[in-house]
């Protein structure tokens, strides 16, 4: 929530901070602003919405010069997005910009109307700035000290950048939950951001603040303080294997789609990640990583996740289940934290977030580790705040994830989460000497490498899964309402298409265990309401055909997605999606594992939601109230 940028250095501070703000965007899009020095004074500009407002403001001033400047991108909290509540505030000479909540903002706003001051926003953030005023003036101290007195009389989960008129060349950010990256260079200067993202098209070497730290930027280098004592602390570099490349369009319309096409290479270079090499064959060793040994000492897993990684950990329950015989819940981290969840000593409780940054994910695993149960997770980004507080964490290869809608961090959580079930189920079937569950796994393997050839051939424009989508998206696309169901593996498929089409689109949609259709949602279908049934060649086929039968039966259109060879559904619905796949000639089999197939299906519900939401018209990859990263409860 929120994107921050502060800089020093000999750059054009507009241009650095513009092009920094923007890849901070998908963080919060309901305002912006900027604060740079010009002739020794800080001017403000601020706009409601995208930061195209604030780029337009920005087009005949544009800014060099070394004495620094900050900036920010806005997902109201406190306050209604508009200019006024924009960031930056400014207190007198004092600038700053804020992300968080401060939670104690009630007892600062007294204080400040008790001295006769009337802030000109509705924010807590611009409070923060009459702190550090007060500081300055009542105890005289001066502006660095000032902002980390200020900082330790606010609670609540804030980062904070802080610049003043009377310091030019000087910004200086404290961390508590939101996180701030910070990197320095002599050819650069000094940046410090809200993620890595706008450093990345400077230098991929990083340094993570901790929660409490301080940090004091000039062009001249950067320094840490403990905010606590003062004391100067050391935060090493950390380096990025991101290039800023990647967070390009490279010729797409949006984001999004650029992300749905990546799935191939998320599925690879995550497999590549993870499996040690043997000399050219598919290998099935893992590398070496400490999570592993703890998992494979557990007999209890509790998942905790929100939204799309909520799904995705559905999924990995399934997998666990299934290939390790391992016991399995999969919870929403905001109820499982404010639940009393009984926890053993021998469970391991696993947080996945793509971002690594979702506060209601992050507060269950530090409430876990207090009760000192092991704790790890999955995310997307090293370095983020989950990963480091996690006892161990493995990482998705997906690269970052721009559109705010998730879809290829989706693929890489549930391909870890497989691998993670297919390793601890082949060292069961090694100790028990069961051959047969062995075959079967590394039939599983083998059968990963060739995924993303079977999933960039489904994604080709010209393909029949693309054409077919594309269609049926569109001829569907006016129904009342729709719901996605499936069983098994796809039931998790179903909610997370039903997500999709919600947030892209705005079209309202519900996902569904099929079975479930008969015990109430039933009710609502019509002619002009859409069901997208999940039917590949499964364990649960005939049961979900018959459920597909229930909702023709009530006049509801029908979406079947199932094999490519299926003869019966395209003649039972009103649209059929082919997988790009097919049965084998010889055996009748599937030609991938039952298993496999949520990995062919995500994107093809993904590009369902992608077609409806664009000919909406809709903002696809910064669709209206939602932010990537959600760092408030
Ligand atoms: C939906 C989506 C969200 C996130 C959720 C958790 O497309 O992206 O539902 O999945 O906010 O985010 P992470 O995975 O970063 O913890």
């Amino acid at each position: 929530m929120c994107g921050i940028i502060g800089y020093v250095g000999e750059r054009s501070i507009s241009d650095v901070l513009l092009k920094g703000l923007k890849r901070l965007e998908y963080r919060g899009y309901d305002s912006s602003g900027v604060a740079m020095f010009h002739g020794g004074m800080i001017e403000v500009h601020k706009a409601a919405g995208k930061i195209v407002g604030i780029e337009t403001l920005l087009a005949d001033r544009r800014q060099s010069g070394v004495e620094g400047g900050i900036g920010h991108t806005r997902w109201a909290t406190h306050g209604a997005p508009n200019t006024k509540n924009a960031h930056p505030h400014r207190v007198q000479d004092i600038v700053l910009v804020h992300n968080g909540i401060i939670e104690n903002y009630r007892e600062i706003q007294k204080l400040v109307q008790s001295k006769g001051f009337t802030p000109k926003s509705e924010t807590d953030s611009e409070l923060f700035a009459f702190l550090v005023l007060f500081e300055m003036t009542d105890s005289k101290v001066d502006f660095i000290e000032a902002i980390r007195r200020s900082f330790l009389k606010i609670s609540g989960n804030s980062s904070v950048v802080v610049m003043s008129e009377r310091q030019p060349g000087l910004i200086v950010g404290i961390r508590n939950g939101s996180p701030l990256v910070a990197s320095w260079n002599s050819e650069h200067g000094a940046m410090l951001a809200s993620d890595a993202q706008p450093i990345l098209d400077y230098t991929n070497q990083v340094h993570y603040l901790e929660n409490y730290d301080m940090i004091v930027c000039r062009k001249s280098g950067i320094e840490f303080f403990d905010v606590h004592t003062a004391k100067p602390i050391k935060r090493p570099a950390t380096k990025l294997d991101w290039s800023a490349d990647r967070l390009d369009k490279n010729g797409y319309p949006h984001y999004m789609l650029k992300e749905i096409h990546e799935q191939a290479r998320t599925i690879l270079d995550t497999l590549n990640a993870n499996f040690a090499t043997s000399g050219g064959h598919i290998p099935f060793d893992f590398a070496p990583h400490p999570g592993l040994d703890q998992l494979s000492k557990t007999d209890r897993l509790s998942i905790v996740a929100c939204g799309t990684s909520w799904h995705a950990s559905l999924l990995g329950k399934f997998w666990f289940e299934k290939l390790a015989g391992l016991s399995v819940e999969a919870e929403l981290a905001s109820e499982f934290r404010y639940r009393s969840p009984v926890l053993k000593k021998n469970q391991v409780v696993m947080g996945v977030s793509q971002s690594g940054e979702t506060a209601d994910t992050l507060a269950v695993l530090q409430d876990v580790n207090k009760r000192g149960i092991p704790t790890m997770c999955i995310s997307n980004v090293k370095g983020s705040t989950i990963s480091r507080e996690a006892k161990s964490a493995f990482y998705t290869y997906a690269g970052p994830e721009i559109g705010v809608a998730s879809t290829k961090a989706f693929t890489g959580q549930i391909l870890m989460m497989l691998l993670l079930a297919g390793k601890l189920g082949r060292e069961a079937a090694m100790a028990d000497s069961s051959g047969k569950a062995m075959i079967e796994i590394e039939k599983m393997y083998r059968e990963l490498f060739e995924l993303p050839h079977h999933l960039a051939n489904g994604l080709l424009e010209e393909s029949a899964t693309s054409r077919a989508t594309k269609a049926a998206a569109l001829a569907t696309q006016n129904s009342k309402g729709f719901f996605f169901v499936g069983r098994g593996y796809s039931f998790p498929i179903a909610l997370e298409g039903a997500l999709k089409l919600k947030e892209i689109a705005y079209v309202h949609a519900e996902g569904y265990a099929a079975g479930e259709l008969k015990h109430g949602p039933i009710a609502m279908l019509e002619p002009d309401f859409a069901v997208v049934v999940l039917a590949p060649h499964d364990l649960w086929y005939e049961k979900t055909v018959s459920n597909l039968q229930e909702a023709k039966a009530r006049g509801a259109k029908i979406i079947a997605v199932g094999h490519a060879d299926d003869k019966l559904l395209p003649s039972m619905c009103d649209h059929f999606i082919p997988l790009p796949i097919n049965t084998k000639k010889e055996d009748g089999k599937p030609v991938l594992s039952e298993t496999l197939i949520p990995f062919l299906l995500a994107p093809i519900m993904q590009l369902f939601s992608y077609q409806i939401a664009v000919h909406k018209g809709t903002d696809v990859d910064q669709p209206r109230n939602l932010a990537k990263s959600v760092t408030v409860e």
